[in-house]
């Protein structure tokens, strides 16, 4: 089970007005704006918050604090120590986005990259959930035919702390005579690839009930202890969901070929950057893609260390011009209210504000299309704040 163990105690309180009035349930967020659109993305999403602190029943406390290359301008290094505190401390991380030609000449541990790839490690963030779902709004948006993609909605689950991205060693050496080698190591023990199968199969449970694993079994001996650990879990634990594993070269054909046959994929850390980039073109436009990375439950409070962030990069072309679409960023925030605090009915209610708001026809340039309205990041957010006052209300 995912664990939340959250806000039980708050519903069996006997006189529920006077605990409100003495001690409102309040959540810490970390917001971690980044670089290039990052900082605009943000900005729109705490829109949304400051809506929730005045309109829902719980108070989120914010703090915000520098990440990638702005982080690297401030302190020389792309996270500071007193951040990553911060950051192991809080009930969750809002991260926009890192990275920028600025910074093609940092060295490579200093790399902005470096930052978004140290809060994962460290918060031990596993489990990376990439959902791709097509909003009806968006259908013709897409590269692909309207019929592919009208009505998807598949969840991409990367493993997110092992393999190539991690492994060591991870070197170019000087081999002396005149050639230098490069090496990455794609490493996974038996305990990464359990932990991520169980998050795989549990969600598959709550939605579609199909599992498919992604690997390369026909090349890699990673791929073939992938597949028999995964394969091994789901007779043990969950023969009720259906498996079935597709070589990852095919998967990602098969994901633009028909997508609508995925529920839930599992897969490694580079593959499931990969197929995540793909699965993300599908609903019309990188700006669209939220991610949730978890951690394991802390067996005290059931908590899992968590970071939001969207799918998109730092975007420094458009950066500074107000265009930026801040639905990925949005839908992140969602996805804290579901994941993290297990807020159902408002994380319901930010998707469904992001539909109603597709519906009107507001568009940002990244997703405009003939006869809809173009407007900017900010109009965006501020669209998207004003359906969630009005479904609230309704
Ligand atoms: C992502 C990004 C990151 C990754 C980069 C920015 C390090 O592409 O979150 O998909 O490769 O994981
Ligand atoms: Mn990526």
């Amino acid at each position: 089970m995912l664990g939340y163990g959250l806000l039980e105690h708050t519903h069996c309180i006997p006189n529920q007005k006077a605990f409100e009035e003495t001690s409102v349930t309040t959540h810490s967020l970390l917001l971690l704006p980044g670089d290039g659109i990052g900082p605009e993305v943000m900005a729109e999403t705490k829109k949304l918050i400051g809506w929730f602190n005045e309109n829902g029943s719980v108070r989120f406390e914010t703090d915000e604090d520098l990440v990638g290359g702005i982080a690297y301008d401030t302190h020389g290094k792309p996270v500071s120590e007193a951040t990553m505190e911060k950051a192991l401390a809080t009930d969750a991380v809002l991260l926009g986005a890192v990275g920028g030609p600025k910074w093609d000449n940092a060295g490579y541990d200093v790399r902005p990259e470096a930052g978004l790839l140290r809060l994962r490690k460290d918060m031990e963030l596993f489990a990376n959930l990439r959902p791709a779902i097509c909003y009806p709004a968006l259908a013709d948006g897409s590269s692909l035919k309207k019929e592919v993609i009208e009505g998807l909605d598949i969840l991409i689950i990367r493993e997110l702390t092992g393999g190539v991205y991690f492994g060591e060693p991870k070197t170019i050496e000087d081999l002396g005579n005149g050639q230098q080698r490069a090496i990455d190591t794609q490493v996974y023990d038996t305990y990464e690839v359990e932990r991520i199968a169980r998050i795989a199969f549990d969600l598959a449970r709550t939605r579609g009930n199909k599992v498919t694993s992604m690997e390369k079994r026909n090349v890699m001996k990673t791929g073939v202890f992938w597949n028999e650990i995964v394969t091994q879990i789901h007779e043990k634990e969950y023969a009720d969901v259906e498996l079935e594993h597709v070589l990852a070269d095919a998967g990602g054909m098969q994901l633009v070929r028909w997508p609508k046959q995925f529920d839930v994929i599992v897969t490694d850390n580079l593959f499931g950057d990969m197929l995540s980039d793909i699965a993300a073109m599908l609903t019309g436009s990188l700006g669209m893609l939220p991610s949730a990375s978890l951690g394991a439950p802390d067996p005290k409070t059931k908590r899992r260390k968590a970071m939001y962030e969207p799918v998109h990069g730092s975007a420094p072309d458009i950066a500074g011009q107000g265009i930026a679409n801040p639905i990925a960023m949005i839908g992140s925030f969602g996805m804290a209210l579901r994941y993290s605090f297990n807020m159902l009915k408002e994380a319901d209610l930010v998707e469904k504000a992001i539909a109603a708001t597709l519906d009107k026809g507001l568009r940002t340039p990244d997703i405009m299309a003939d006869g809809m309205t173009r407007i900017g990041t900010s109009e965006m957010g501020d669209a998207i704040v004003a359906e969630v006052a009005a479904l609230a209300a309704a």
